[in-house]
């Protein structure tokens, strides 16, 4: 179908946090924007659009993840822009970040243009984040100018956190010039060298050295000295998969002292402890690793208290051979895209008793907000036409060798799910359902 074509999505429940409406409205999507919101078979300008027959189902705006790992350039073989953005599609995101430690890195303009091109396949929007430092070694500044001109939303070495003071503060002062912000995967890797888990009973049943909760606060509440000691209201720190009580807690206080710090959380770190990786799984090794129950239910908390600014999977596909060796020497990371919003819908709402509109913000509004994505994670007309519509009522469970991403690396494999996606439409075109 052509993205100029008009789709009217009728007969829905629709519910976009960033207009606040909660009721049941007609949706008009025309030219890649979202043309008319009306009342129940009210559209004006509906003449000739493909109809989508929402009855029963909640209309709202696509989900935004500011968090994945899409591999390409580099590692085709786990996944590819294609393919992840396919899974994107069927779990119901029409935009993802995407982190830059890819093979070679992001680290400049073109590298960010490639990934934008239209002969990558994406079927929903990428938005690259560039690396913070050349090559992510955490010595020479990027330009950031430039990284943003080719469309870059945000720099980090992700998985290769800042040391150097100096360094992260003239990245945080450079960025802020530019109007990016500046995400921090927040571990001290002096402290966790040779660590594959937590550090706790389960590490220590298992003979693994585990990482220390304080290799994450610790670097957090240093980035926070640092965003503090630049007063400057443009500076901004986003902390990414927040996996700690007292990460948490630093980001807390930081609000409070009114600096710019938003944080993520990772579905798998506010539902799995360290308890999960049982025997050995190594599809519960992940980095931040899986934590006690006391930081697993801080996480819970702080989702429910607002202090988590989005839900972000940090989807991180592995091809099996890479994950089925010895723990210690299987990569880091779990898929993602395809379970976060089955996930949040059973246990945030479901279970935790968030209204439907707060669990669909954290997905949406909020992490459109996190980064500045301008007409995303709305339905205010004139926004992008990025729309899902789903049952929010439907149980069905997640398969993992049936899913779209080129990689299977998952614990919720055979988990049952709440809500199912019927469409997804990015930028007016249906990339999911039919
Ligand atoms: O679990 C993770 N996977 N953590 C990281 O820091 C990197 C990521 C990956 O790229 O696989
Ligand atoms: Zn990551």
């Amino acid at each position: 179908m052509s993205p100029t074509s008009a789709i009217a999505i009728k007969g829905g429940h629709l519910i976009d946090p960033g207009t606040g409406i909660d009721a049941p409205k007609d949706i008009l999507l025309k030219d890649g924007r979202v043309a008319e919101v009306a009342a129940p078979g009210k559209l004006k300008q509906a003449a000739g659009a493909q109809i989508l027959d929402a009855k029963g189902l909640v209309v709202a705006p696509g989900l935004i993840d500011i968090h994945v790992h899409l591999r390409e350039p580099g590692q085709g073989y786990k996944e590819t822009i294609a393919t992840g953005t396919a899974a994107a599609a069927a779990g119901g995101f029409t935009a993802v970040a995407a982190m830059p430690n890819t093979i070679p890195v992001n680290d400049s303009p073109e590298i960010t243009r490639w990934m934008q091109s239209p002969e990558r396949g994406a079927s929903v929007r990428v938005f690259p984040i560039g690396a913070a430092t050349r090559g992510s070694k955490g010595e020479t500044l990027n330009d950031f100018a430039a990284l943003k001109a080719a469309g870059c939303v945000a720099v980090t070495d992700d998985g290769h956190p800042i040391l150097k003071d100096s360094v992260m503060r003239d990245t945080l002062a450079a960025a802020s010039r530019v109007g990016l912000s500046v995400i921090q995967h927040a571990e001290d890797t002096r402290m966790t060298v040779g660590a594959s888990m937590n550090v706790g009973p389960v590490a220590f049943r298992l003979g693994l050295r585990g990482m220390p909760v304080e290799a994450e606060s610790g670097l957090v509440e240093r980035d926070i000295r640092l965003v503090q000691d630049l007063r400057s209201d443009k500076v901004h720190l986003h902390v990414a998969h927040t996996s700690t009580s007292k990460a948490i807690e630093a980001v807390r206080q930081a609000r409070r002292n009114g600096l710019r710090v938003t944080c993520e959380v990772a579905p798998h770190h506010f539902l799995l402890t360290d308890e999960h990786v049982g025997h050995y799984d190594t599809h519960c090794k992940m980095n931040p690793p899986l934590r006690s129950a006391a930081d697993r239910d801080a996480m819970l908390e702080a989702i429910m208290d607002g202090v988590v600014d989005a839900i972000a999977t940090d989807h991180a596909p592995h091809a099996s051979h890479e994950k089925e060796v010895e723990f210690e020497r299987a990569p880091n990371g779990i898929t993602g895209l395809e379970t976060a919003l089955g996930l949040c819908l059973a246990w945030l709402h479901r279970e935790a008793k968030m209204p439907l509109g707060r669990v669909l913000s954290l997905l949406s509004a909020q992490p459109a907000a996190v980064l500045g994505l301008r007409g995303r994670g709305t339905l205010a007309v004139g926004s992008f036409a990025d729309v899902i519509v789903f049952d929010p009522n439907v149980e069905w469970v997640y398969r993992a060798a049936e899913g779209k991403s080129k990689s299977r690396n998952t614990p919720f494999d055979g988990w049952t799910m709440l809500g199912k996606v019927r469409w997804t439409v990015s930028e007016g075109r249906v990339v999911y359902g039919n």
